[in-house]
């Protein structure tokens, strides 16, 4: 075992500590007993440079710019697989077979009813709130339907559990847009597949039937995919951390979805949009890019960046040829699209992006995409909770497993005043 040799020049302290190998990526330090052996703590603000633990669901190598989930690149199962397969694979651990694959959907849709009590929370909310606030209120609601959940031991509990929170959360967030348009609340229809039965909950009523075409259900399912997991992300270090505490599995997800909301985060679908609008015409283009390189402007280019690709996010390229098939067979907005594609093409080539490695993240396709299917920018992030919740729920189980998963509990560097007494 390769060995780091770490040395304080201040107290003369020293200790070694093992190199440990990681399949793929970076191998990394096991700083445990760092202070006893060296008088210091590390620090790293953001954990920008700190693997939290070990994991073999999601591996991103952010300089070539690829995502694998279970080892499978994203483009490959995006070409080749829908979004249920893949919350089975993430799952699992491997691609269904055709027995696994019919039993898994058919529980999905079985368990896509929530509680009818969940309904009458949707009473007490105002109906111009944001569907991320409704949408993560609802969804602690279900902690209490189902607190059998709360100290889970066996693997076909975990399942149960994680089949449970996938099936429900697309019926909660159509209902927090029902509810925010002042539509009645649609039931799921069981004789639908997961995403059809998602679009059908978004636009049906209850009289008249609803049209909602193949080529929507592949895009948005495709979405749904994209947006599966992402190793140790904001959203998900958030469900690992109050995962750790023993606090009920939906309870960490609720956290997440709060964690996914900033618009630094998952939020950034939603505003990629409004920054679209706001910047209006191509001719407006480079006064915001001018903006968005002033260190003292606060403006950032919504979709541009990330803290692991430093290369083209490799989603954001399937996302891109997505939205470009599907720009005559449902009519994408050819202005948000011109106005995105000269964001695009200046920042590519601009000297201030290009020394940082700023290049389009997920965020920066699937607004255009999702505006197209009808959906309303501000379920934009509700849309991401949805595929992200097979994630959050499969790093959980992870995590509840490892007999090595500790409380979270990190160190600080203290900066404020020194033992005072009260006058
Ligand atoms: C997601 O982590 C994940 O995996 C997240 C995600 C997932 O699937 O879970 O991939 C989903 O969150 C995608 C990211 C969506 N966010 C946005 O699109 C918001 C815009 N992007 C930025 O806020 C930013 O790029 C971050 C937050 C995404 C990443 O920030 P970092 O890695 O902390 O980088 P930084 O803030 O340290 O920036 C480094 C430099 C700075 O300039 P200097 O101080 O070196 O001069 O790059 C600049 C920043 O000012 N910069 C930008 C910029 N992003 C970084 N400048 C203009 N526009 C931007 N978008």
């Amino acid at each position: 075992m390769a060995k780091f040799y770490v040395r304080n020049e201040k107290s003369q302290e020293s200790g070694e500590f093992e190199l440990l190998e990681s399949t793929l990526g970076a191998p990394v330090v096991d700083i445990s007993g760092f202070k006893a052996k060296v008088g210091a703590y590390t620090y790293d603000n953001g954990f920008t440079e700190t693997a939290s633990c070990q994991s073999a669901i999601t591996y991103i190598d952010g300089a070539k710019g690829e995502l694998l989930y279970r080892g499978y690149p994203i483009e490959e199962l995006a070409e080749k697989k829908n979004y249920i397969e893949v919350c089975y694979l993430l799952l699992h651990g491997e691609l269904p077979n055709s027995d696994e694959y019919e039993s898994f959907e058919r529980d999905i849709r079985t368990k896509s009813y929530p509680h009818e009590g969940i309904k009458y929370l949707f009473r007490a909310f105002p109906d111009n709130g944001h569907p991320m606030a409704i949408l993560s209120s609802a969804v602690s609601a279900l902690s209490a339907f189902h607190h059998q959940h709360l100290n889970i031991k066996d693997d076909e509990e975990f399942m149960e559990m994680a089949r449970r929170i996938i099936a429900k959360i697309p019926t909660i967030a159509a209902y927090t847009y029902r509810h925010s348009m002042g539509y009645p609340l649609i039931y799921p229809d069981m004789d639908r597949y997961f995403t059809e039965n998602f679009l059908y909950m978004m636009r049906a009523f209850p009289t008249g039937k609803t049209q909602i075409r193949d080529v929507e259900v592949r895009a948005l399912d495709k979405i749904f995919m994209l947006h599966a997991d992402h190793e140790q992300n904001a959203s998900t270090t958030t469900v690992r951390a109050v995962g750790s505490t023993g606090a009920h599995p939906y309870a960490a997800v609720v956290a997440g979805i709060n964690a996914l909301w900033g618009r630094a985060h998952g939020g950034a679908n939603e505003s990629v949009i409004a920054q679209l609008q706001m910047i209006g015409s191509v001719e407006n283009v480079d006064k915001f890019i001018k903006k968005a390189k002033d260190p003292n402007d606060p403006f950032r280019l919504m979709g541009f960046g990330h803290r692991v690709y430093k290369n083209f996010d490799p989603r954001a390229r399937v996302l891109k040829k997505l939205r470009d098939e599907l720009r005559e067979t449902i009519g994408i907005s050819s202005k948000l699209i011109e106005i995105a594609d000269r964001v695009e093409e200046i920042a590519l080539n601009d000297e201030y992006f290009v020394k940082r490695n700023l290049y389009p993240n997920i965020d920066f396709y699937s607004g255009t995409i999702l505006e197209a299917l009808g959906i309303r920018k501000k379920m934009f992030t509700p849309i991401f909770v949805i595929g992200r919740t097979v994630g959050w729920i499969t790093h959980l189980i992870e995590q509840k497993k490892d007999p090595k998963q500790k409380i979270y509990r990190p160190r600080q560097r203290y900066i404020g005043k020194t033992k005072r007494s009260v006058p």
